[in-house]
């Protein structure tokens, strides 16, 4: 059985990770998406709020399991037995960004976790958790971005009250 691991901060989930986990669902036996810490980033929204938004966005994906991790993400894929992580790719900024990870995260498996990029999605080229979560902040439209069913959650969550200067 061939089980593959999609990590991330998901912060919010958008359009863009969801046709991941569908496209991945299709191509192997077990996906589980995982909901990490990145040491450059802060989060306004615990991993398990995250968790539970990706958890409705994907009742429909049979194979899809999703959970919060607070380790290494190769001690994570050890533990699923794991041996291939996939990584959506948006454009050359993700490629130097998930380059550098795919060399770490071989380094620190000692040579048995390997990284599968997949091209993202046309429709979700530009889209990314931090222009949700700016739209999101003036109360703008992110219905294009993030899944119907935690639609008004999300919008809520990161809308930010601003004085009017
Ligand atoms: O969505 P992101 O923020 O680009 O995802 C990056 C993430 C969370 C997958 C990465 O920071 C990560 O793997 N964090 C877990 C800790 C770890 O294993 N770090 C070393 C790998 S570079």
């Amino acid at each position: 059985m061939k089980t593959v691991i999609c990590p991330g901060s998901f912060n919010p989930v958008t359009l863009g990770h969801i046709n991941l986990f569908e496209r991945c669902s299709r191509l192997f036996d077990e996906v589980v998406v995982v909901v990490m810490h990145n040491a450059e980033k802060i989060y306004q929204v615990s991993a398990e709020q995250r968790v539970e938004w990706i958890k409705r966005s994907v009742t429909h994906l049979q194979n899809v399991r999703v959970e919060a991790y607070g380790g290494l993400l190769v001690d994570f894929a050890r533990q699923c037995g794991a041996q291939l992580l996939i990584k959506g790719m948006r454009d050359t900024r993700d490629l130097i960004t998930e380059t550098q990870m795919y060399y770490a995260n071989r380094e620190a498996s000692g040579g048995t976790v390997d990284t599968l990029f997949l091209p993202t999605d046309e429709r979700y080229s530009y889209l990314s958790s931090s222009i949700v979560r700016d739209v999101a902040s003036y109360g703008g439209n992110i219905s294009s971005f993030v899944p119907r069913d935690i639609l008004e959650e999300v919008a809520k969550t990161y809308f930010v009250k601003r004085p009017l200067r």
